[in-house]
C-alpha cells in the first residue's frame, strides 16, 4: 500500500478490540512514533509522542474519554511547549505517525475534546510548560462498532468531506475547480481534501498562483470552537494535518517543493515572498481567513 492508498483509506476508528498491545507490538508502535516525532514540522517545534498502554484497567477510565471511545487500551499522548506554529507541527508530526500505523494496521482516532487534559499530562510525563493538547487513540478495529461510534459518525457526517471547488481559489478570490487542475496538482488536493479535522469542519482554503506556481493556505476559523479550550487550538491542528497531508502526496507525485511558514502569532511571522504574496494574503484576510503557510 502507498502513502496515498493508506491517506485515502483511513478513517477515524472508535470501537476498539479490548485485547491489550504486546510487547512487540509495543516496541513496533513506539518505533513508528520516534520516527514521526524524529524530525520537526514544517514551523521547527519539537514534538515528542509517548505511548500509553493500560496493561491493568481500561485506558478510556484514566483519560476520561467517557464512552466516546471504547476498548481502547492503548492512546499515543503528544507532547509539546507553547511556540509558534506548535499546534501546527502537532498536526503534522501526528498525523504522520497515524498514516504509518495506518499502513501497519493500526487503527485510530484523534480525541481533542472531551479527555482529561490533566491526566494525560500526568501519564505523559509532561514537565515546565509542557502539555498534552489532543490524545490519540489506538487498536485493533472491533468486529462490531459500538453504539457511540456510529452515533459520532453519523454527527460529524465524518466520510464527507467538501468540494474541491469549495476549499480552492485563485488570487482574486474566485473559486478555483480544484478538479479542473491539471494532474498531478489533483492528486494532492485530493489528498488534502480527505485528512481528518476536528468535528470535520474542514478548515483549510487554498489559493493557486498560477504565474508564481505556489500555494498559499490559510485557515477559515469558526473562532469560538477554536478558541475554547485555553492553549488548545484544534483548527490550527487541522491545518498541520493537511499541509502534511500535501506534501505526501506531493512527494509521491513527485512535485518538489515545501512549505515556509505565513503564521503572525506571538510576534512571529516568516519571511513571506514578496507583494504577489502580501496581495494574496490581502485577498484571504478580506475573507476573513488566517494565513498559514505557502507552498512553493
Ligand atoms: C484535531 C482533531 C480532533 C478531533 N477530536 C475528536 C474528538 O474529540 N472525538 C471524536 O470522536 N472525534 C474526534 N476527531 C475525529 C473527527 O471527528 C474525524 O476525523 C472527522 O469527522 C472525519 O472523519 P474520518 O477521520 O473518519 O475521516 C478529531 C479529529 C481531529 C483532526
Amino acid at each position: 500500500m502507498n502513502i496515498l492508498e493508506t491517506i485515502s483509506q483511513r478513517r477515524s476508528v472508535r470501537s476498539f478490540s479490548s485485547t491489550i498491545m504486546d510487547r512487540r507490538e509495543m516496541e513496533s508502535v513506539r518505533g513508528i512514533l520516534e520516527r514521526a516525532a524524529s524530525e520537526p514540522g514544517p514551523f521547527g517545534a519539537r514534538i515528542r509522542c509517548k505511548l500509553h498502554v493500560d496493561t491493568v484497567g481500561s485506558g478510556e477510565a484514566r483519560l476520561g474519554t467517557y464512552g466516546l471511545i471504547s476498548g481502547a487500551s492503548a492512546f499515543v499522548l503528544p507532547i509539546l511547549a507553547p511556540a509558534p506554529g506548535a499546534m501546527e507541527d502537532l498536526g503534522w508530526v501526528v498525523e504522520k505517525a497515524v498514516i504509518d500505523l495506518w499502513a501497519a494496521g493500526w487503527a485510530s482516532c484523534w480525541i481533542g475534546g472531551v479527555f482529561s487534559r490533566t491526566k494525560a499530562a500526568g501519564l505523559a510525563g509532561a514537565s515546565g510548560e509542557e502539555y498534552v493538547p489532543i490524545v490519540v487513540a489506538l487498536g485493533k478495529e472491533a468486529e462490531r462498532r459500538s453504539f457511540m461510534d456510529k452515533l459520532i459518525a453519523r454527527a460529524s457526517r465524518s466520510r464527507q468531506r467538501r468540494a474541491l471547488a469549495e476549499l480552492c481559489f485563485l488570487p482574486d478570490g474566485s473559486a478555483l475547480n480544484g478538479d479542473a487542475l491539471a494532474s498531478p496538482w489533483n492528486i494532492v488536493l485530493e489528498a488534502l481534501r480527505v485528512a481528518p479535522s476536528a468535528s470535520n469542519k474542514q478548515p483549510w482554503r487554498l489559493v493557486w498562483d498560477p504565474l508564481a506556481l505556489r500555494w498559499m493556505l490559510f485557515l477559515d476559523e469558526d473562532r469560538f470552537y477554536n478558541n475554547s479550550l485555553g492553549n488548545t487550538h484544534l483548527q490550527n491542528i487541522d491545518m498541520g494535518i493537511a499541509m502534511y497531508h500535501f506534501a505526501a502526496a506531493a512527494g509521491c507525485a513527485g512535485l518538489k517543493g515545501s512549505w515556509t511558514p505565513l503564521v503572525e502569532r506571538e510576534g512571529f511571522f516568516a519571511e513571506a515572498g514578496g507583494e504577489g504574496v502580501k496581495s494574496m494574503i490581502d485577498m484571504g484576510r478580506k475573507k476573513g481567513w488566517e494565513p498559514i503557510a505557502m507552498w512553493r
